[in-house]
């Protein structure tokens, strides 16, 4: 009966389009406001804020601090929520939906959220290290083979991707974003919505996905988690913003307001932020979720007395719904009746949220997602290889003295703690993701070099020695030709709320190093991390060191494709790898200062430098060696002279001349000689990942339109200037290769 009451609604919303007063927005949109106008007339102000309110349950996966426990269904019953986030089974949201939908007075349907980051059950590497692929094809494709898998599962909304730029690897949610950069970031986000949304967010195989967090969550100050931000507009507009507005561009239907205060203001209660910014500039049009009791937390940033002015704050601000805390259902209705918040603005928050479910068609059929066989739909052996090829891909050569690849019949000491650590390798915050699935790095080797060829020993905790563990490793060590020594952080030093002041491989483990070393074995170190770290030790001692983050449900198999030389490393740094923390936050993009350390140098003291640090870091942005080597040449400015609007055309040449197929990522740098304000000193504007066999040979043309130069000027606008470039071209963002061109 509702849903034919629905149906109906859906025809006249549909009839309602042409006349329409929303010129910006696009059909399918214009007709999902029209059926929530239509809706909103027969909600009572309640179940408008029982839309705006999103909780969690009793026996969901934990994510925040505790919530208020509350009657879950009666609350639904009553028209007092309108999302649940991080449930775990299908059936509870299913039976949970039927009572929205058969009970509530309005029958309007739940949305379901969690956070699937990197994969569903299907898990890939962490985010970070899948952006080290620079293949945006596969990142779409692996949104893609997660939103389907999600929605298998019932879940209708993803909390990703998460679009903050860091270039602190104290924070620990580096590993859930894409790095330090925003051009290559903006490629990614952008890549992830396609991916969960798809062509038809309708479809019972698409998600919606969540930008988040807005906005520069990943500038807390000292890498501290949930710490203040603070910067310039113009720094925030050239560096933090790109990522979000890409997302925005490619029609993200949700957004989630950060933890942090920004500029002052708590994000979830900026209307600058939320209001200005996000719709009337960037043009997003759908609805915003508060960060996990980020409502309520105004009250401890004290920029709110109590949770009903919180809440004021946050509705004023432009904030559709209230995760998980519940001030919006608790206080909405008071604010609306003193004339704190107007009514108008209730029923705003509300279009947009219902306006989103109405897109996802889930007025049409509110169980259409979890209704699949999960037999079927889940770790489907083509997306397993697809997360092995996406692992092998992301994982990052450092350094080798020739001991990789291994030779045929080499017998391996595989030992540390993250050589057979399932739950490690799927991350710290894998979702649905179950570490029963994955395939360690010892399975993967025994798989590929035969069981009788890899002997393991565990040799250490994460952070203390384990009794005799050393004396194991040892023995392993001098029975076998060569260590792979499986070190670095477990999956509780990564992700939310583990900040870290020392970003060095922990003291037990480094024991472990040393004692395998002194056998006289040569060393290849795994670095299982989710974030960048100070690796000089490793560096220093090993034979070889190649990270291999939290590579997923498929760590092992990847691992052993490359060790083995079946494939060949190709993943590049997308985060550098700091020469100790004190350097941090340390990135490629650096602005020119008056006294830069490199150039005519009257004095060699007032620089601005370290004294005893190099400036750069030990591995930079970009970098990444494999078992060939790739010659970069011939760097051709094309286009010397270029309009502004027009393109910009440079190509360079890059050989394989190694004695391996490979691939690299051939990148594109470009600096503005002199500008209004202070400009990085270089900028990655273009990239290709590129296949090449041994001795083969290709010409790589960049196009970089003249848009993509535009920065934010002095009045806090962005556009392109003209004027005189530097550009580079080469493997990293220390490429040599160096051109110019002029726009006029
Ligand atoms: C807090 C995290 O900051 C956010 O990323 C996540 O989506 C929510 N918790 C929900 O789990």
């Amino acid at each position: 009966m509702k849903k034919h009451i629905f149906s109906l609604m859906l025809v006249a919303a549909a009839a309602m389009v042409a006349c329409s007063d929303a010129p910006h927005l696009s059909l399918q949109e214009q007709e999902a406001y029209k059926f929530a106008d239509n809706l909103i007339e027969k909600m009572t102000l309640r179940e408008k804020i029982g839309q705006l309110q999103q909780f969690t349950t009793r026996t969901a996966a934990i994510t925040g601090p505790d919530g208020v426990k509350r009657d879950t269904e009666a609350c639904i019953r009553n028209g007092e929520v309108g999302s649940f986030l991080s449930i775990r089974k299908t059936e509870e949201m299913l039976r949970l939906q039927k009572i929205a939908v058969e009970e509530s007075r309005l029958g309007i349907p739940l949305i379901f959220g969690y956070d699937i980051i990197h994969g569903c059950r299907t898990t890939f590497p962490e985010n970070l290290a899948v952006s080290c692929t620079w293949d945006i094809e596969a990142i779409e494709h692996s949104a893609r083979i997660a939103a389907i898998e999600t929605a298998a599962a019932g879940i209708h909304w993803t909390f990703s991707p998460m679009c903050d730029i860091s270039a602190d690897p104290r924070w620990g949610r580096v590993s859930e974003g894409a790095g330090e950069d925003p051009y290559l970031g903006s490629k990614i986000s952008a890549a992830m919505v396609r991916g969960y949304q798809g062509e038809d967010l309708s479809a019972d195989n698409t998600i919606a996905a969540c930008i988040k967090h807005f906005a520069a969550y990943g500038a807390g100050q000292a890498g501290r988690d949930y710490h203040t931000v603070d910067m310039s507009e113009m720094m925030f507009r050239d560096r933090f913003l790109p990522p979000y507005r890409s997302a925005v561009e490619s029609g993200a239907v949700t957004a989630m307001s950060s933890f942090n205060d920004f500029m002052g203001i708590p994000a979830s209660g900026s209307k600058w932020l939320l209001h200005t910014l996000l719709r009337e500039e960037l043009g997003f049009t759908g609805f915003v979720v508060s960060d996990y009791n980020a409502v309520h937390e105004m009250v401890r940033h004290a920029t709110a007395a109590d949770g009903k002015d919180a809440a004021c704050q946050a509705m004023n601000a432009h904030l559709n719904m209230d995760m998980v805390y519940g001030d919006y259902l608790k206080y909405g209705e008071e604010l609306v009746k003193e004339g704190k918040v107007s009514e108008k603005r209730i029923n705003q928050l509300c279009r947009e949220v219902l306006a989103v479910k109405y897109r996802l068609g889930l007025f049409d059929d509110p169980y259409k997602y979890g209704r699949q066989n999960h037999d079927e739909v889940m770790y489907r052996p083509d997306n397993l290889q697809f997360a092995r090829e996406v692992a092998a891909k992301s994982m990052v050569l450092l350094s080798n003295n020739g001991v990789l690849p291994l030779k045929e019949g080499v017998k391996i000491a595989l030992i540390g703690p993250l050589a057979d650590a399932p739950r490690d390798q799927i991350g710290a915050w894998p979702g649905w993701g179950q570490a029963e699935h994955s395939v360690t790095i010892r399975k993967g080797l025994e798989q590929r070099f035969g069981a009788k060829n890899v002997i393991y020993a565990k040799g250490s905790d994460f952070r203390a020695p384990i009794k005799g563990g050393i004396d194991d490793a040892v023995r392993a060590a001098r029975k076998a030709d060569v260590v792979l020594l499986s070190i670095g952080l477990s999956y509780t030093e990564s992700g939310e709320a583990t900040s870290l002041t020392e970003i060095t491989v922990p003291e037990a483990q480094q024991a472990l190093l040393d004692a395998v070393k002194r056998t006289g074995k040569k060393v290849v170190v795994l670095l299982g991390t989710g974030r960048a770290m100070d690796v000089r030790n490793e560096i220093e001692k090993a034979d070889a060191v190649l990270v291999t983050w939290h590579g997923g449900t498929m760590e092992g198999p990847a691992v052993a494709d490359l060790v083995s030389g079946d494939k060949n490393p190709s993943g590049h740094l997308t985060m550098s790898f700091p020469y100790c923390v004190g350097q941090v936050p340390v990135h490629y993009n650096n602005k020119i200062t008056g006294r830069p350390r490199k150039g005519p140098e009257h004095d060699k003291k007032y620089l601005s430098r370290y004294m005893y640090t190099p400036n750069e870091p030990l591995f930079a942005f970009g970098y990444g060696l494999s078992y060939t080597e790739f010659e970069y040449s011939d760097l051709q400015v094309l286009t010397p002279e270029v309009s502004l609007g027009g393109v910009v055309k440079v190509s360079v040449k890059v050989k394989n001349v190694g004695k391996r197929d490979g691939e690299d990522v051939a990148q594109l740098y470009v600096r503005d000689l002199v500008a209004e304000t202070t400009r990085p000193m270089r900028e990655l504007k273009g990239f290709e990942r590129l296949s090449l066999k041994a001795g083969e040979e290709k010409v790589v043309e960049f196009e970089i339109p003249t848009s993509d130069l535009a920065y934010c000027h002095r009045d806090l606008t962005t556009y392109t200037d003209a004027g005189d470039f530097l550009v580079w071209a080469g493997a990293d963002s220390d490429a040599k290769l160096e051109g110019k061109f002029t726009i006029k």
